[in-house]
C-alpha cells in the first residue's frame, strides 16, 4: 500500500487499521516537522481525539473504544518536544471476535458504497478483510492525533480551525460567524451550532436510522486568523493542498471554497470580492472566494465545505458479488456503523486542514528568509493576531 504520507515538511505518516492484528493492534501516527521546545499536553490531544471517538450517542457506531493516545517518541523526559518526530499511538480496544468473525462470515462479499472491491481488485485475497482495513473510519485516529499537533502549533500563531455540520437530513444551518461558530461549538451530538437546525437534523437522521438507513451531510470548516501569502501559485496552491487533505478521507464526495458551485450562477461583479483598506490593511469586503486569490490565502477566514457520503453500511439487505467464487449475492444487513459520518467527520476535516495550513506556512517562511522583498511587502504578510 502506498501513499501514507501527508505534506512536504510538516509530514504526517498514518499506519493500523480497523482490527488489526488482534490484541494489541492500534493506529499510529509519526509527526515530522514538530519544532523544539514546546510542551504540547496529550490532553490536547486527547480532546480532538475525544470529538471523533464512537460509541458517545445513538447518531455513531456503537463500537466502544476509548481512544487513549500515548507518546512513544520525539519529547524529552520533561515531556517537551526535542524537534525529533513525535510518535503517537492509539490502541484499538473493541475486538471482540464477535465482531470479528461477523466480518469474517461476509469476507468475500463486496459491501456496496464500500471499498471492498477496489481492494480485492488491488491486493487480492491478501487484502484486510475486517472492518475494511485501512478503508475504515478508523483508519483516521492517527490523522487527527497528527493534525492536533498542528493545530496546536497554528493556535501559537493565533490561527484557530472550527469545523461543524451545516446541512444534514433535509436541514441546513443558518449563516454565522466565526465567533457564533465557537460559541456553540460541540454543543450537541451532531455538532451544529445553529442549535434550533441541530434539534431537526437530528431528529431527521434518528428518523432515516430507523429505517435501518443512513444520512448523508454537508460539514463546514473555517479556518481564522490566517496570514494573507500562504500557498504556491501553481501545483501546490494552498487550497489545492487543503482539498488534497479533505478529499483523501473516506466518505468525502465533494469540496467547495467560499460560495464553492453557486459561482457558476454568479456575475463577475457579484462574485468579486472588493478590496478596501481598513487602518492600512488590505481586507475584502465579501469572503466569496472563500479566503484565496490565485490559491494563495488573502487574509480573510478559509471557508470550505465538504460533502460526505451517506454511511455505505446499511442495515438493509443489498445486492453483491462474492469476489472468490464470482456469484451473485445477498448481503444481510449490517447494524454496527455510523448513522451518519457528519458528527464524527469534523475533526478529521480540521486535521486536514491544519496539517495543510502549517505544511504552506513553513514553505512560505522558509521563502520569505531568502526573498528580497521590500519591507512594505513584507509587512503585508505579518500574522494577524486580534480576532
Ligand atoms: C469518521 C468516519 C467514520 C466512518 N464510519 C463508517 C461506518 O460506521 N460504516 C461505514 O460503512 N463507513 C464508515 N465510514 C466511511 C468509509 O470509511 C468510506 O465510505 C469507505 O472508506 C469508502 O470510501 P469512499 O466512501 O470515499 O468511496 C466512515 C468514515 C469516516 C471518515
Amino acid at each position: 500500500m502506498l501513499g501514507n504520507t501527508f505534506g512536504r515538511i510538516f509530514r504526517i505518516t498514518t499506519c493500523g487499521e480497523s482490527y488489526g492484528i488482534g490484541k494489541g493492534s492500534g493506529l499510529s501516527v509519526i509527526v515530522d516537522g514538530v519544532p523544539p521546545g514546546l510542551n504540547i499536553p496529550l490532553e490536547y490531544i486527547q480532546n480532538d481525539l475525544d470529538k471523533r471517538r464512537p460509541g458517545q450517542s445513538p447518531l455513531d457506531s456503537p463500537r466502544k473504544e476509548t481512544d487513549q493516545v500515548a507518546l512513544f517518541a520525539g519529547v524529552a523526559q520533561d515531556g517537551v518536544t526535542t524537534g525529533a518526530p513525535l510518535g503517537l499511538i492509539i490502541y484499538n480496544v473493541d475486538t471482540q471476535d464477535i465482531h470479528i468473525d461477523q466480518y469474517r462470515d461476509y469476507k468475500d462479499l463486496v459491501r456496496p458504497g464500500h471499498a471492498e472491491y477496489c481492494f480485492f481488485l488491488k491486493y487480492g485475497e491478501a487484502g484486510d478483510w475486517c472492518g475494511a482495513g485501512r478503508a475504515s473510519g478508523r483508519e483516521t485516529v492517527g490523522r487527527v492525533a497528527g493534525g492536533s499537533v498542528a493545530k496546536f502549533i497554528l493556535e501559537r500563531e493565533g490561527i484557530e480551525i472550527l469545523g461543524y455540520t451545516k446541512e444534514s437530513a433535509g436541514v441546513t444551518a443558518k449563516e454565522m460567524s466565526f465567533e457564533e461558530i465557537k460559541k456553540n461549538y460541540r454543543k450537541n451530538d451532531i455538532n451544529c451550532p445553529d442549535l434550533e437546525a441541530a434539534k431537526k437534523m437530528r431528529e431527521g437522521i434518528l428518523k432515516i436510522k430507523d429505517m435501518g438507513d443512513t444520512a448523508g451531510g454537508v460539514v463546514e470548516i473555517v479556518a481564522h486568523n490566517i496570514p494573507a501569502g500562504l500557498g504556491e501559485p501553481v501545483f501546490d496552491k494552498l487550497n489545492a493542498t487543503i482539498a488534497h487533505g479533505l478529499m483523501s478521507i473516506g466518505a468525502v464526495k465533494g469540496i467547495e471554497f467560499g460560495v464553492g458551485f453557486r459561482c457558476g450562477s454568479m456575475k463577475g461583479s457579484e462574485f468579486n470580492d472588493h478590496p478596501y483598506l481598513d487602518q492600512g490593511k488590505v481586507r475584502f469586503k465579501t469572503n466569496n472566494a472563500g479566503g484565496f486569490l490565485g490559491g494563495i490565502s488573502n487574509g480573510e477566514d478559509i471557508v470550505v465545505r465538504i460533502a460526505v457520503k451517506p454511511t455505505p453500511t446499511v442495515s438493509v439487505e443489498q445486492p453483491s458479488i462474492n469476489m472468490v467464487t464470482m456469484t451473485e449475492e445477498k448481503l444481510s444487513p449490517i447494524t454496527r456503523r455510523d448513522a451518519t459520518i457528519c458528527g464524527r467527520i469534523y475533526p478529521v476535516a480540521e486535521a486536514m486542514i491544519a496539517a495543510a495550513i502549517l505544511d504552506a506556512l513553513y514553505l512560505a517562511r522558509a521563502y520569505d528568509a531568502l526573498a528580497k522583498l521590500d519591507d512594505k511587502w513584507m509587512k503585508l504578510k505579518a500574522p494577524k493576531k486580534s480576532s
